[in-house]
Parts: structure tokens; C-alpha cells; sequence
């Protein structure tokens, strides 16, 4: 049996992440959480033994971040005297991988199990046994849809992330010249609940300039459905972007942008440009990658968006550590991330825009990156 405490949760910090007023993932307008100075009513469990298990199950590694993540959350586990159980999902059947890691976690008697969705609507069976067994669930980057068994959610803040995509966009073209711009646009992968809310986010920025005809979709491919790369894997959007170059831009048809949701597709929407011969367009990104910073600095991906792992992982560890104090983890926003079941409590991280012109002071405190940016 979970013992429980109820304690009051000020949102103070969140002035200091600066959130401006945000949407809710629906796209209705909300005042930001710091504007509500509302306090949130969370249960919490009483705390348990500081060297207890902790389990991270992470998903494959369709991107450096989660490669990054796995190493960060074993040191760090152990640095916070936590015996740790890190696990990734393996690449050709990730969501049974997931599940049964999960599950071996709940048996092996872990506190806190921290989450990377392979595929967040398909794990509620799992998190539901875990709160049962008295484990505490945190969503990490990704939500876990559909379920009441997500106690915390820790990710940087996905919708500003596509704001800053669809802004880069923007501003990459009109720095290079006159308008109406001719873009594509791409998306991740549907079973990452963070595709869409990085999407709309984008979009929350794009479409005023597609309706005032500044901004022309060349495809006429809009809708998520169309724009979505499975799995995240860089040969489908290399081989969409190959057709779209095939139905749209042959010949001298010039294409000036492309809505790219991250680094690994980014290189590979550039490798389809580049092998047909056409010039690049602006093309935006997102992880800090380290080929993308490196093309950056090259001049040819546009942008990248700066989530420093290291932050995200301690932010998740701290979460750990201050429950096993019977600490309540230190929220910043509980309106946005509808699962579809609860708004789970959020503690959301302030993502950065990086372009050449201030990937030096983005990474100053990368050791592998700033010096990348260094010629
Ligand atoms: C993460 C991105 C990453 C993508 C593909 C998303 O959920 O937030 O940083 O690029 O997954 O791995």
C-alpha cells in the first residue's frame, strides 16, 4: 500500500523559465501557468529508501538525445545513490521491447520509473501495473496518452519548440530574399505524442503567413497525416521528400523552405535536395545533432533547436530523488499536457533556437559542441 501526503505546490519557478502565454495542446489560448499563480493539489508519496531502484525505459535511438539520455541516467542514478535499470527499446519491435522492460521493472520492485515513450498511447496496460505496485510514473520528453497512471511529465517545452521551428523558417527565407516563399513541410512520427504538439506549434506561426499569401505549401500537403515520417527514420523522409521534389520542383521549380520537426530528417531532406541537384533551402531542425551543428556552421542546415540532454536527464533525476524525500517534484505547468484521461503536471525546460549566427554562445557550456562552432 502507497502511503499518501497531499501538499501544496507553488509555481514560483516558473517565472524563471520565462513561458510566455501558451496554447493548450488542443490549440485553445490559456494563460501561461505563471500568470494563474495557482497552486497545484498533487499527491505525493511518502518517500522511499534513498538507494532504491530506479527504472528508465527509454525508446530506440532514433536520434542522438536518447543515445545521450541512456549514459546520463546510469551515471546519474548512481552519482544520486539510486540503484539504476536502463533500458532501451530495440529497433525492430520497440513498443513489446518497451512493454516487457516495464513490466521486468515493476517485478525487479523499482520506486520510480521514468518513461520514453516508444510509442506513448500503447503503454497504459504497463503504467497502470506499475502504480499498482506502488511505483511512481514520470513521462520523460514524451507523454504517455490515455491513462491516469502518468504521475509527472519532465520534456522540454514541445509547442514552443515547433514555434521556433515555424519562426526559423520564416526568418531564414526572408533573409535570403523576397516573397511569396514556396515550403514543404514535415513532421515526425505519429506514435510520438510529441509530433503533433511540435507541428502545431510550427503551425501556430506558419499558417498566419500561408493565409496571407506570403507563404505557399508547394505540395499542398498539410495535414499531419501527409507530413508525417514513421518511426523517424531518416530514409522515409528522404524518399518524401525525393517525391515531392519528383511532383513539385522539377525542372527550375525553386523550393525556399522546409519545415524540418528535427535534425535527423533535416540531413535527410538535405541529402534528397542535394542529390537532385537543386538549391538548398532553409531547412530547420532539432537536437543539437552533432553532423547538424557541423552543417550549420557549413552553411547549409539553418537551424537546430538547443534541448541540452544533460538538463532534461538531471531535471527527471531530480524528480527521483525529491520523491524518495517525500518531497513533492517542483512543477511548472499543469494546464497543457492533456493526455487525453488528465492534464498531467508538467516540468517544462525552455528550448533554444540555434542558427551559425549564435551556435557559440548557445553551446559555450557544450564541450562537444561549442567547439564545432570554433573556426
Ligand atoms: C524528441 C526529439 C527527437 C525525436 C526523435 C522526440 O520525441 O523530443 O528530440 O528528435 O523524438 O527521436
Amino acid at each position: 500500500m502507497r502511503r499518501f501526503i497531499t501538499r501544496s505546490v507553488a509555481l514560483a519557478a516558473v517565472a524563471a523559465l520565462s513561458l510566455t502565454a501558451c496554447s493548450t495542446r488542443d490549440g485553445a489560448e490559456e494563460p501561461a501557468a505563471e500568470d494563474t499563480g495557482a497552486a497545484a493539489e498533487t499527491e505525493v508519496a511518502a518517500g522511499f529508501a534513498a538507494d532504491s531502484l530506479i527504472g528508465v525505459a527509454l525508446p530506440s535511438k532514433t536520434s542522438e538525445n536518447w543515445v545521450l539520455a541512456g549514459d546520463l541516467f546510469t551515471n546519474g542514478l548512481a552519482d544520486a545513490g539510486f540503484e539504476a535499470d536502463v533500458q532501451y527499446a530495440g529497433a525492430s519491435a520497440p513498443v513489446a521491447d518497451q512493454q516487457s522492460q516495464i513490466q521486468a521493472m515493476i517485478t525487479k520492485g523499482a520506486k520510480v520509473i521514468i518513461i520514453g515513450a516508444a510509442d506513448g498511447g500503447q503503454l497504459s496496460t504497463q503504467v497502470e501495473a506499475a502504480r499498482e505496485a506502488g511505483a511512481i510514473v514520470i513521462a520523460y520528453d514524451r507523454l504517455i496518452l490515455n491513462t491516469e497512471a502518468v504521475d509527472y511529465y519532465v520534456a522540454y517545452d514541445n509547442f514552443n519548440v515547433g514555434e521556433l521551428q515555424g519562426q526559423a523558417l520564416l526568418d531564414g527565407m526572408a533573409a535570403k530574399g523576397e516573397g511569396p516563399y514556396t515550403i514543404e513541410l514535415f513532421s515526425g512520427s505519429s506514435d510520438d505524442a510529441n509530433s503533433a504538439v511540435f507541428f502545431d506549434g510550427a503551425m501556430s506561426v506558419l499558417q498566419p503567413a500561408i493565409d496571407a499569401g506570403e507563404v505557399v505549401v508547394g505540395s499542398g500537403q498539410v495535414e499531419i497525416m501527409q507530413t508525417a515520417t514513421a518511426g523517424w527514420k531518416a530514409e522515409n523522409a528522404q524518399s518524401r521528400m525525393d517525391s515531392l521534389i519528383t511532383s513539385t520542383y522539377s525542372g527550375d521549380v525553386e523550393l525556399d523552405g522546409v519545415l524540418s520537426p528535427n535534425d535527423t530528417l533535416a540531413r535527410a531532406i538535405i541529402t534528397s535536395v542535394q542529390g537532385a541537384g537543386k538549391t538548398l533551402p532553409i531547412v530547420t531542425g532539432q537536437d543539437s545533432e552533432v553532423e547538424s551543428v557541423k552543417s550549420i556552421m557549413a552553411g547549409e542546415q539553418y537551424s537546430t533547436i538547443n534541448k541540452d540532454t544533460r538538463t532534461l536527464v538531471a531535471a527527471a533525476i531530480q524528480m527521483a530523488v525529491d520523491l524518495s524525500k517525500g518531497v513533492e517534484p517542483q512543477v511548472n505547468d499543469t494546464e497543457s499536457y492533456d493526455n487525453g484521461v488528465k492534464v498531467v503536471p508538467a516540468y517544462l525546460l525552455p528550448p533554444q533556437i540555434v542558427t551559425k549566427e549564435n551556435a557559440a554562445t548557445s553551446y559555450e557550456n557544450d564541450p562537444t559542441l561549442f567547439p564545432l562552432t570554433q573556426e
